[in-house]
């Protein structure tokens, strides 16, 4: 029996080779699969098409490759098996996302060349015979993408999907507005995108330098703009739903409001707006607390609810910081009238009015752990970003959290120790070890607490990510880690084991053209 294991990334619960002829596929073969679960039949049928220029029929009748429902109330949502024979392949699934995640898994089984776009008839199109049994650990599978500081065309965040999907990844955060850019289209305040979208430069060098010797590099003279319709977001919701991936739109409040500031300026506190940020680093603009404000984010988060059907919606709510509340006499005087003690206790204040908004729009409101101060929100699910704390808090209290620490799990640092290998970043090392070996579950929670840890989410804020490529560089092959910690038991394969499998996966990655970075573990092997 080879012992080498499948090249399998996320690693299965349970996957064994049997000793048994491959499965061969032929150019007559066919797909089974009932109704429901048709369309992952039919993205299967797609692919295999795509890569062998033949054409596979999915009828609900019969076939060789055949998908059907386990029907079995004890297995876990999104669970799959799948058994590969030298005749024949199997799938049974729990339900629809669980048959998708099956076909991925089936995909990986194939030669890398499966995820080309041109037709390979010339290649033994062969599967290893294999018995897999798998679930996902955790429901939330996160990555955040950051399209305001640089923007991204709709084409590269469609490649992106699909090597999420291929991750089992199941959400994109999708960070649309902040001080430097406000990317969403939204028809009631048209100079959201009009003004709110552009920026005159970005800035030259790292901010940290520049801030140290206070000898400012400049701005590097090049005008960023862009926006997303939203006939452009519905297209990539559908594009995502696909996949089984939901998109959690990010609208930023009280701060990382300057884009947004800069379009109104009746939102703000200061009697002439500052434009569009041109700057990185935390910023002291933030939303007046009027009662006209919080209207108008109500008309935001209404037209932004029904571009996402997903259950949840982000109001940030991170690096907040209040001088501008401080020093505002109508804000002094609201802080009073509200009966609060300080600016935390109203920043909590202002998340209330945007949960109240939430569930009148039928939405679960998630923030960045500083939700957590001055008081958390009763249903809001925490995004834990600084370290560990904000979800120990938060799971303690019986709130929902998702586990985003920046030590392990923020991919706009570098990827290793020395950082004169690598291109600039905004600082921070979580090379590939760290991020596959990050245990989401604090230890300090007990087995009820812990429920509440939903999942497990990396961050891709692009300050210095200009470009797709410099994404696709920063995600990968950290993504494929997270992938692990997020779908694997508690108990997964070890580093050296992940490292074996992922040489095989860097073959799909460059078949698709993924400008990952290629891991110093092979480099220096
Ligand atoms: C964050 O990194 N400011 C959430």
């Amino acid at each position: 029996m080879p012992t080498t294991p499948l090249p399998l990334v996320p690693q299965p619960s349970r996957a064994e080779r049997l000793d048994h002829p491959d499965f061969v596929l032929s150019e007559a073969a066919a797909i089974h699969a009932p109704d429901a679960l048709r369309s992952s039949a039919q993205f299967l049928a797609d692919r295999l098409a795509t890569c062998t220029g033949w054409d596979f029929p999915v009828n609900d009748r019969t076939g060789d490759i055949r998908i059907k429902f386990n029907l079995l109330s004890t297995l876990p949502p999104q669970s799959y098996q799948l058994l590969v024979a030298p005749k024949e392949i199997l799938i049974s699934a729990a339900t629809a996302a669980g048959a998708f995640y099956a076909v991925q898994t089936l995909l990986q089984l194939f030669p890398p060349a499966v995820y080309d776009q041109q037709p390979r008839p010339d290649l033994k199109w062969t599967a290893p015979c294999a018995d897999i049994e798998d679930a996902p650990r955790f429901g939330w599978r996160g990555v955040m993408v950051d399209s305001s500081r640089f923007f991204q065309p709709l084409p590269a965040l469609k490649k992106f999907i699909d090597v999420l999907a291929q991750h089992k990844i199941n959400v994109l955060h999708w960070h649309l507005v902040d001080d430097q850019g406000w990317r969403i289209e939204i028809k009631r305040y048209p100079k959201l995108t009009a003004i709110g979208s552009k920026r005159r430069e970005s800035p030259r060098g790292h901010m940290a330098v520049n801030l140290r010797n206070g000898q400012s590099l400049g701005g590097d003279g090049k005008p960023v703009e862009g926006y997303y319709t939203q006939d452009e977001v519905r297209e990539l919701v559908a594009y995502a739903a696909a996949r089984h991936i939901n998109i959690l739109p990010e609208i930023e409040m009280p701060g990382h409001a300057q884009a947004a500031i800069a379009a109104y300026p009746e939102l703000g506190l200061l009697a002439e707006a500052k434009p569009v940020s041109c700057k990185w680093g935390i910023h002291d603009t933030l939303f007046n607390t009027k009662p006209e404000t919080i209207t108008f984010l109500e008309n935001v988060l209404t037209e932004v609810v029904a571009l996402f059907p997903f259950a949840y919606l982000h109001i940030g709510g991170d690096e907040a910081i209040k001088p501008q509340w401080e020093q505002d006499a109508a804000t002094q005087a609201h802080l009073k009238t509200l009966g609060l003690k300080d600016e935390h206790e109203l920043q909590s204040w202002f998340i209330r009015q945007a949960e109240t908004i939430l569930k009148k729009l039928d939405r679960k409101l998630v923030g960045w752990d500083e939700i957590l101060e001055g008081g958390l929100a009763p249903s809001a699910t925490v995004m834990s970003w600084r370290g560990l704390e904000g979800a120990i808090e938060s799971a303690k209290h019986g709130n929902d959290a998702i586990m985003c620490p920046n030590p392990f799990v923020y991919f706009d640092h570098y990827q290793a120790e020395d950082w004169g290998t690598e291109p600039l970043a905004i600082g921070g090392n979580s090379p590939l070890a760290k991020v596959h070996g990050y245990e989401p579950i604090p230890a300090e929670l007990t087995a009820d607490q812990a429920k509440h840890i939903i999942g497990v989410q990396g961050q891709l804020w692009t300050e210095y990510i200009a470009t797709p490529t410099r994404l696709e560089f920063m995600a990968f092959p950290r993504v494929c880690a997270l992938a692990e910690i997020a779908w694997c038991p508690a108990a997964r394969p070890d580093f050296a084991h992940f490292l074996t499998r992922l040489k095989t996966h860097l073959r799909r990655l460059d078949v698709q053209d993924v400008r990952y970075r290629a891991p110093l573990e092979y480099v220096h092997a």
